[in-house]
C-alpha cells in the first residue's frame, strides 16, 4: 500500500498548504515543509492510517490542535482526489486525524496483485552496485556458528536486494592473508611437509587441528614467531614455493565452505582478503599524501576522531606494522576504496554492506572513519556495518557440544534434519499416513534448514540468540514450521476443489472482488503491508521484520480460514475468498524466498 500512503500524504499536505497558506509558507521557507506526519493506524477501529500533523501546528498558529484538524479535514472533504480514496476522516483524541482506505479501493489494490509476480513491490530503476560483504570464514580454520550468521542474514538480505532490482555483488572476504598462513606452513613444515605440496594430504580436520598447535607453538616460542613472520613475507612478497603451499590450503577449505552454501542454497563470490594484497602499499601512500598517517612507535596509523582510550588520548587505527606488514584494517581499507572505486580498476559500488559479529563493530567504525575522510566515499555513498549477537546454547553460554568443543556448522545442519525427520515419523504415524521415503526426507531436509535459517533471521539480529532445536522446529509459534505449514493448508484447500488458478483470474478484476467479513478486511489488509515491510527490509537491513510480517500474515490467514466458509461459500464470495488464499499462498512464497526458505505443498 506504499502507493496509497504515498498519495494520502501529496492530499494530506495539500490540505494543510490550503487551511494555513501562511504558516505553510514560513515553514518552507525555513526549509522544513509541514509535515503531514501519517503512520498506520495503530489500530483497526482507527482505520487504515493516522495523520498527526496537526498536533505539531498548534503552537505556531497559537490555535487549538482539535481545531486545526478540523480545518485539514475541511479541505480533505473538498479535494476530489481524496474523496475517492479515503471514507470521511475521523478526528479523534486531541487532533488525530484517521483516515481510512475505501473498501473498493482496497479490492482494487488486491485485485492489482493476483497474478502480479512482484505482488506490488516496485523495481528500482537501474542503479549502482551494492555490495553485501557477508559469511567471510577463515581458510584453516573451520567456519564457526557466528559465521552461520553471517552467511544466512547476509544471503538474504542480498536477496530483498536482488528483487528489488538492485545488483548485487555477493562478496565473500574470505580470511586467507596474513599470520595465519606463516604460523601454518612452518608448522607444517615440521611436521606434515606433504601437506605443503601434495593436494589432500592431510584432511581438513587435521588442517584446523595443525593450525591450533601452531597457534599455540606461536603464542609461547619466540624463534617460532619469527621463522612464521618470516614465511608471511615470503608470501606476501610472491615465494612460489610458498604461493603453491598457500594454494593448496586455500582450495582444501574452500571446497569445504562450498558444501556449506551448496546445502544452504547460498551464492557467493569468493574474494578474499589477498585480492587487495597488490593495493596494499597504495593505500598507505594515499593516506600518506592526504596527510592522514602519523607514524607511531614504528608504526604507521591514523588516530581516530571521537574515540579516544581509557588514558583519554585518541586511539589509532594501525594501517602497517613497525615491520613493514599489513593488517586486517588495511585490507579492509582498500576493500573500501576497491567497492567504491570507478571500474575497471573498482566496483563503482553505492552501497557497501557488511554483516558480521557486533565484536568488530569498532573496527568497522575506524575503518568507515578513515575511509571517509581519505575522500573514497563518493557523494551519497553509503557504508554499513550489519552486526549481529551471539549464537547461543540453551544455557546461555556460548554454543558447544557435549564434549565441550565448538560445534562443527555441518553436525549442526544434520541435526536439524535428523529431528525433522523424527518429528515427521511421529506425525505420519500419529494421522496413519504412509509416504515414501523419497518425500519423508525431502520434507525433513526442507523443515530443518528451513528451521535453522528461520529461528536466526526471526530474532533481532542485535541481540544474542539462543540456539534451540526444539523452539526452533515447532509447529507452533513463530517457527519455520509453522509458516511452511501455513502454506501447505492452502495447497490442501486447492486440492480439495479450489481450483485457486481459476478463480484467481476470474477475480482479478476489483469489480469481481466481494468481502463482507471482518476477517476478510483484516487479510486484505495484511496482505497489502508487503511492499511497506520490503521497503523497510531494504532500507533497515533487518529481515526479522519480514519474519514478524509472515508470522503475522500466517496469523491473520488462519483466523479467516478457521472462521469464514471459503470452499462452502458459493459465487462471488467463494471466487474473492479464494484469491485471497491464492495471494496469501504467494505472498508467503515470496517472503519466504526471500529468506532463502523454499516452501512445500504437503508435509
Ligand atoms: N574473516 C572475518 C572473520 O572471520 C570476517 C570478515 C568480514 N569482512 C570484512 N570485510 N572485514 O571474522
Amino acid at each position: 500500500m506504499l502507493q496509497v500512503f504515498q498519495q494520502l500524504q501529496a492530499r494530506v499536505g495539500m490540505a494543510m498548504e490550503k487551511a494555513f497558506p501562511e504558516a505553510a509558507a514560513a515553514a518552507r521557507a525555513s526549509g522544513q515543509p509541514l509535515d503531514p506526519q501519517l503512520a498506520p493506524a495503530s489500530k483497526p477501529e482507527f482505520g487504515d492510517v493516522q495523520a498527526n500533523g496537526a498536533l505539531a501546528l498548534a503552537k505556531p498558529l497559537q490555535q487549538k490542535p482539535r481545531a486545526i484538524a478540523e480545518a485539514i479535514v475541511a479541505q480533505l472533504q473538498a479535494d476530489p482526489d481524496f474523496t475517492a480514496l479515503c471514507l470521511e476522516p475521523q478526528i479523534a483524541g486531541p487532533g488525530f486525524i484517521n483516515l481510512t482506505v475505501r473498501p473498493e479501493r482496497l479490492a482494487a489494490e488486491v485485485a492489482s496483485r493476483l497474478g502480479d509476480p512482484r505482488l506490488g513491490v516496485p523495481e528500482v530503476a537501474a542503479s549502482a552496485p551494492v555490495v553485501v560483504d557477508f559469511s567471510s570464514p577463515n581458510i584453516a580454520k573451520e567456519m564457526h556458528v557466528g559465521h552461520l550468521r553471517s552467511t544466512i542474514i547476509g544471503d538474504s538480505l542480498a536477496r530483498v536486494l536482488e528483487f528489488r532490482g538492485h545488483p548485487v555483488l555477493r562478496l565473500n572476504h574470505v580470511g586467507d592473508w596474513g599470520t595465519q598462513f606463516g604460523m601454518l606452513i612452518t608448522h607444517l613444515k615440521q611436521v606434515a611437509p606433504e601437506a605443503l605440496n601434495t593436494a589432500d594430504a592431510v584432511d581438513l580436520g587435521d588442517l584446523v587441528a595443525f593450525y591450533r598447535q601452531a597457534k599455540a607453538r606461536f603464542d609461547d616460542d619466540e624463534a617460532f614467531q619469527t621463522t612464521s613472520r618470516e614465511e608471511v613475507v615470503k608470501l606476501q612478497s610472491g615465494d612460489p614455493v610458498s604461493l603453491k603451499a598457500w594454494g593448496l590450503l586455500c582450495d582444501q577449505s574452500r571446497r569445504e565452505f562450498q558444501k556449506i552454501y551448496d546445502r544452504l542454497d547460498i551464492r557467493l563470490s569468493e574474494r578474499g582478503e589477498s585480492f587487495y594484497n597488490p593495493y596494499l602499499a597504495g593505500v598507505v601512500a594515499d593516506l600518506q599524501a592526504c596527510g592522514l598517517l602519523v607514524t607511531d612507535d614504528g608504526a604507521g596509523c591514523v588516530f581516530l576522531e571521537g574515540v579516544s582510550g581509557k588514558d583519554g588520548k585518541p586511539l589509532p587505527l594501525i594501517v602497517q606494522k613497525s615491520d613493514g606488514g599489513f593488517n586486517y584494517a588495511t585490507t579492509d581499507l582498500a576493500a573500501i576504496r576497491y567497492r567504491f572505486g570507478a571500474a575497471p580498476e573498482g566496483d563503482g559500488a553505492r552501497r557497501v554492506i557488511y554483516v558480521t559479529d557486533a565484536g568488530q563493530a569498532s573496527h568497522f567504525a575506524g575503518v568507515f572513519q578513515v575511509a571517509r575522510r581519505a575522500g573514497w566515499i563518493p557523494e551519497g555513498g553509503r557504508l554499513e556495518h550489519v552486526p549481529f549477537g551471539l549464537v547461543q546454547g540453551e544455557d546461555g553460554k556460548k554454543l558447544k557440544t557435549r564434549a565441550g568443543d565448538t560445534v562443527r556448522l555441518r553436525d549442526l545442519l544434520d541435526e536439524a534434519v535428523e529431528r525433522a525427520e523424527a518429528d515427521l515419523r511421529r506425525r505420519l504415524q500419529e494421522e496413519e499416513r504412509t509416504e515414501d521415503e523419497a518425500f519423508i526426507q525431502h520434507v525433513a531436509s526442507t523443515v530443518g534448514l528451513a528451521a535453522v535459517k528461520y529461528a536466526d533471521l526471526s530474532q533481532n539480529r542485535i541481540t544474542n540468540y539462543q540456539f534451540s532445536f526444539d523452539r526452533m522446529l515447532a509447529l507452533q509459534g513463530n517457527t519455520a514450521p509453522y509458516l511452511l505449514y501455513a502454506v501447505v493448508r492452502i495447497a490442501g484447500i486447492a486440492r480439495k476443489g479450489g481450483e485457486l488458478g481459476a478463480a484467481f483470474s476470474a477475480a482479478s478484476s476489483a469489480d469481481a472482488l466481494q468481502f463482507s467479513e471482518p476477517q476478510e478486511w483484516a487479510l486484505v489488509r495484511e496482505l497489502l503491508k508487503f511492499d511497506a515491510v520490503i521497503a523497510e527490509v531494504e532500507e533497515e537491513l533487518l529481515p526479522n521484520r519480514l519474519c514478524t510480517y509472515l508470522f503475522e500474515l500466517s496469523q491473520v490467514f488462519n483466523r479467516f480460514y478457521d472462521q469464514v466458509p471459503v470452499l462452502k461459500a458459493d459465487g462471488p464470495a467463494r471466487s474473492s475468498r479464494l484469491a485471497l488464499c491464492r495471494l496469501t499462498a504467494d505472498t508467503l512464497k515470496l517472503g519466504l524466498g526471500l529468506l532463502g526458505i523454499p516452501t512445500l505443498e504437503r508435509m
